[in-house]
């Protein structure tokens, strides 16, 4: 009996011994190509040179410095590099470990802002029902998946939830995507005026959500309208880019293709790519100065806060990305996925959507295309599905409760940068084996 806490504690799993360019290797010597990057996380594939040399060179330096000591080079050139290209405002960052680490402190910041510029009765937090922010207490909260939050609500903050931007699913008859926009907009400033807008803190929302809803992009001047509804209210907008950012969907960061920049902007997973465990939270001017010129100290930390290493690595990563003219690439390659999930998938009876942006994409099963029924969740198809890729020798990223938290089923992927065009042909031909197998089984 293993003696490892596994995620599952009644499947077993294959033993993970060496990662190779897009594909990892089990101790059976078979092959997996990577084609969800773990959860769109390896985006340089997993055996990168650069990226092994520079952790090996950082840890024979200098593994690691308590942050409340030191500061290290290599933080400070990552804080600069990111800064440099961040969305316009952002000019300091904070560095975790992970995305649900940066969740919290960006909360924390939007908090402690509001207490520094004397406005201590904005407390409120508005995020978005089906939406992913992580899984510590208040990424939890946050969140608005009904499924993972449910059993641990009584340990929740209170959060209110508005509609997703979810245009397959919510746009009425007759409705353009821009009304649809128009109409979420209002939405989300009806929730400000019932709470309150004096004592609304932030709204929270993915540029592009992942895990939960596999994909979905916001439809075309969405999110400008959002930053106009925050800004009226003196509400803060956090955009969460631990999954979709870092060049996921062709830019660096997601929102710079909504034209709209964020007071505090998350992002992990891309960031290190895996090579080491970091997230950061990027934090907008206004908020620093707040905080400089008031108590001058943000009431946070952990022990791994800014580790030199795992700075290091992600140092390396996204000078890689940017050396290597990547971003280019993930448009290119992420244009060459679609053709070919919709040359497998557009005319699948039982494939219902195909989205995403850049190497972000989602396909959603229905039960019927016509009234886009789900399948009935006691099929547990998204969990059929990932045996069923594992397989075929193809990781993906398939999830539940799209629709609802209960109802529907999508498959991300979400595939490192560095593929060739054969690579997208053995992912589109795997899924739909592994489709087509799950479907005639259920
Ligand atoms: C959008 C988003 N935010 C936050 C998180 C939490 O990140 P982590 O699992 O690194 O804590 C995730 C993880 O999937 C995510 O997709």
């Amino acid at each position: 009996m293993s003696h490892v806490f596994h995620r599952s504690l009644t499947q077993s799993y294959p033993i993970a011994v060496k990662g190779e360019g897009p594909y990892l290797i089990d101790a059976n010597q078979r092959r997996y190509l990577d084609a969800s990057g773990g959860a769109a996380v390896s985006c340089l594939g997993h055996s990168d040179p650069d990226v092994i040399e520079a952790v090996r060179r950082q840890v024979g330096q200098l593994a690691y410095a308590h942050t409340s000591f030191f500061t290290t080079q290599v933080m400070e050139e990552l804080a600069d590099f990111l800064v440099a290209r961040a969305p316009a405002g952002i000019d300091s960052v904070y560095f975790v470990s992970g995305g649900s680490e940066a969740i919290e402190a960006a909360l924390k910041l939007a908090r402690q802002y509001f207490i520094e510029i004397g406005q201590p009765q904005r407390k409120h937090l508005i995020a978005r029902r089906q939406s992913y922010h992580g899984n510590t207490l208040g990424a939890l909260a946050t969140g608005g998946n009904e499924w993972r939050r449910r059993q641990f609500e009584p340990l929740l903050i209170d959060v209110s939830h508005v509609s997703p931007c979810y245009a397959y699913r919510q746009q009425q008859d007759g409705e353009s995507a821009e009304a649809l926009g128009v109409r979420l907009a209002g939405e989300l400033e009806a929730e400000i005026l019932r709470l309150g807008a004096e004592n609304v803190m932030a709204f929270v929302a993915e540029p592009v959500v992942g895990a939960t809803l596999g994909a979905v992009t916001a439809v075309p001047g969405y999110f400008k309208r959002i930053r106009d509804v925050c800004d009226r209210h003196g509400v803060l907008l956090i955009l969460d880019e631990v999954m979709c950012g870092m060049g996921r969907t062709g830019s660096l960061f997601a929102a710079e293709q909504e034209g709209i920049t964020a007071d505090l902007i998350t992002i992990a997973k891309g960031l290190g790519a895996g090579y080491q465990p970091i997230g950061a939270t990027l934090v907008s001017r206004k908020i620093r100065d707040a905080i400089t010129s008031g108590s001058g100290f943000f009431q946070h930390g952990h022990t791994y806060i800014g580790h030199a290493t795992a700075c290091a690595a992600a140092l390396a990563v996204q000078k890689a990305i940017e050396s290597r003219g990547l971003l280019a690439q993930v448009n290119r390659l992420g244009e060459g996925l679609r053709e070919r999930l919709l040359d497998r998938f557009a005319e699948h009876p039982h494939i219902g959507d195909i989205r995403g942006r850049g190497l972000f994409q989602g396909i959603e099963l229905v039960a019927d295309r016509n009234s886009k029924a789900p399948f009935d969740p006691a099929l547990k198809l998204h969990a059929k599905l990932k045996q069923a890729a594992m397989a075929e020798g193809l990781m993906c990223y398939p999830m539940g409760g799209t629709i609802d938290g209960q109802r529907g089923d999508h498959i991300l992927l979400a595939p490192p940068f560095i593929l060739e065009d054969h690579h997208l042909d053995e992912i589109a031909d795997k899924l739909l084996v592994a489709v087509t197998t799950t479907l005639k089984n259920r």
